[in-house]
């Protein structure tokens, strides 16, 4: 049986996401936790992590490409960002923080812009139907990261573009914030044990570039080439 790079690390991410008694470890708290949080996101992460989504934003302006799913859209902060003349589909399992993404996508009237609830660990579109795919905070939330990063790879484009936004544990320092920030982080569904080198080097993507953004660097802003 021949492997493909990183195959044996991507099976250990993929056995991980099984694991029992997780954070988040199923859809419906995912719902639930930001069901609750829809009214308050904005306030609580819309400025802490906006240097993140406006990097990102940057990224794929200089790309100009057509088409672009945003993964995990929430409440729509990054819409505003995006190309006008792209066309770009936001997906998220959350009715309350659709409901206030559609309001904003809604300042561009003419742009063409849709809004589906749908769980990007099973998407509905075909494969290869996206130049561009952006995953802003959501591959540590979702109860199974390695299965969104399947479905991420079989709608983007081969050669496609992925700029996913994340924050990654590691540095001493921020193993004891990590450490402090713990329970309340994984109300909503944040791990704070997230590893660089299992959500992003497990697998035969190719990694393009990778930036500190937010406050002490604390997310990554990694392209990445399907
Ligand atoms: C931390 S919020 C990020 C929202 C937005 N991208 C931002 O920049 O602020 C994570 C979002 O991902 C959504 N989400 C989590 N798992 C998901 C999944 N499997 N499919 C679709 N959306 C998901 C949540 O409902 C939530 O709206």
């Amino acid at each position: 049986m021949t492997t493909r790079p990183g195959e044996s690390v991507r099976a250990a991410a993929e056995t991980a996401d099984d694991a029992p008694g997780k954070p988040g470890a199923d859809t419906a708290s995912v719902v639930r936790a930001y069901g609750r949080m829809a009214p308050v996101y904005d306030f609580m992460f819309g400025r802490v992590l906006e240097p993140g989504r406006q990097r990102m934003c940057q990224a794929v302006r200089a790309l100009n490409l057509a088409s672009i799913l945003e993964v995990g859209v929430g409440t729509g902060l990054a819409l505003g960002g995006y190309p006008p003349s792209a066309r770009v589909v936001g997906v998220d399992v959350s009715e309350q923080m659709l409901a206030r993404a559609r309001q904003r996508a809604a300042l561009w009237p003419e742009r063409d812009i849709a809004m589906h609830r749908i769980d990007a660990e099973h998407m509905p579109f075909a494969d290869h139907s996206f130049d561009c795919v952006t995953l802003p905070y959501v591959l540590s939330v979702t109860p199974r990261p390695a299965r969104l990063v399947q479905e991420v790879r079989r709608v983007c484009q081969p050669g496609g573009h992925i700029l996913l936004l994340n924050h990654f544990s590691g540095s001493r320092f921020w193993w004891s914030l990590e450490r402090l920030v713990k329970p309340a982080a994984e109300q909503v569904g944040f791990r704070s044990d997230f590893k660089f080198a299992d959500h992003v080097l497990a697998w035969d993507w190719q990694v393009l570039d990778v930036q500190p953004v937010n406050l002490f660097g604390l997310s990554k802003l990694v392209h990445l080439r399907n």
